[in-house]
C-alpha cells in the first residue's frame, strides 16, 4: 500500500482553513459569522462601538494618543483645543469626505458612528463643544 496519497490527503485536511467548508449561505451579521466574514467586515465597515472606541481604533493611528497630532512622513493636525471644531459640520464633513492626506471615513462609519466620534473629540481633549451632532444631521450631510 502507497503511503505518499494518504499523507497528501491529510496534509490538506490540516492546511485546511476551519472557515473553508462553510461556504453555504452568507450568515446575517451577529449570529456567528466565520473569521473570513469578520475580517471582510472590518474592511467595510468599521466594529467599533461609542466615541471613545472609535477615535482609538480609526482615529488615533493618525491624530495621536490626546489627539497632540504628530509631524513626521505626513502632518497630523491636533485635534485638542482646536478651534476649527467650533462648528460640528466642519469635523463631519471631514470625516466623511476626507481633506488632503485624511481619507474620507463615509463608507466605513455609519451615521451614528460618525456622530459619536465628532462629539466625542468635540467635547474631550481640552475641546469644550457642548452642542452635539446627530445621525440626523450626518445623514443630511452625506
Ligand atoms: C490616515 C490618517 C488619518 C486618519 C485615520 C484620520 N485623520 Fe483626520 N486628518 C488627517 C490629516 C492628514 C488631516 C489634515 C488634512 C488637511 O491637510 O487639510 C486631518 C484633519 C482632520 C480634521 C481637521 C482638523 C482641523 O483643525 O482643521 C479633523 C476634524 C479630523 N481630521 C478628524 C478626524 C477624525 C474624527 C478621525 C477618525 C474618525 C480622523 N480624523 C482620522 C489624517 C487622518
Amino acid at each position: 500500500m502507497r503511503t505518499a496519497p494518504r499523507i497528501a490527503a491529510i496534509l490538506v485536511l490540516l492546511c485546511t482553513p476551519a472557515w473553508a467548508d462553510s461556504a453555504g449561505p452568507a450568515p446575517k451579521p451577529g449570529n456567528g459569522a466565520s473569521a473570513r466574514q469578520n475580517i471582510s467586515g472590518f474592511f467595510s465597515h468599521f466594529p467599533f462601538e461609542g466615541g471613545e472606541a472609535i477615535y482609538r481604533g480609526v482615529c488615533q493611528g493618525c491624530h495621536m494618543p490626546g489627539a497632540v497630532g504628530a509631524m513626521g512622513a505626513g502632518a497630523y493636525p491636533a485635534l485638542a483645543r482646536d478651534g476649527n471644531l467650533e462648528t460640528g459640520a466642519y469635523p463631519v464633513m471631514i470625516v466623511l469626505k476626507g481633506q488632503k492626506a485624511m481619507p474620507g471615513l463615509g463608507m466605513q462609519l455609519d451615521d451614528q458612528q460618525v456622530a459619536d466620534v465628532v462629539n466625542y473629540v468635540r467635547s474631550h481633549f481640552g475641546n469644550r463643544f457642548r452642542d452635539k451632532v446627530t445621525a440626523a444631521d450626518v445623514k443630511a450631510m452625506r
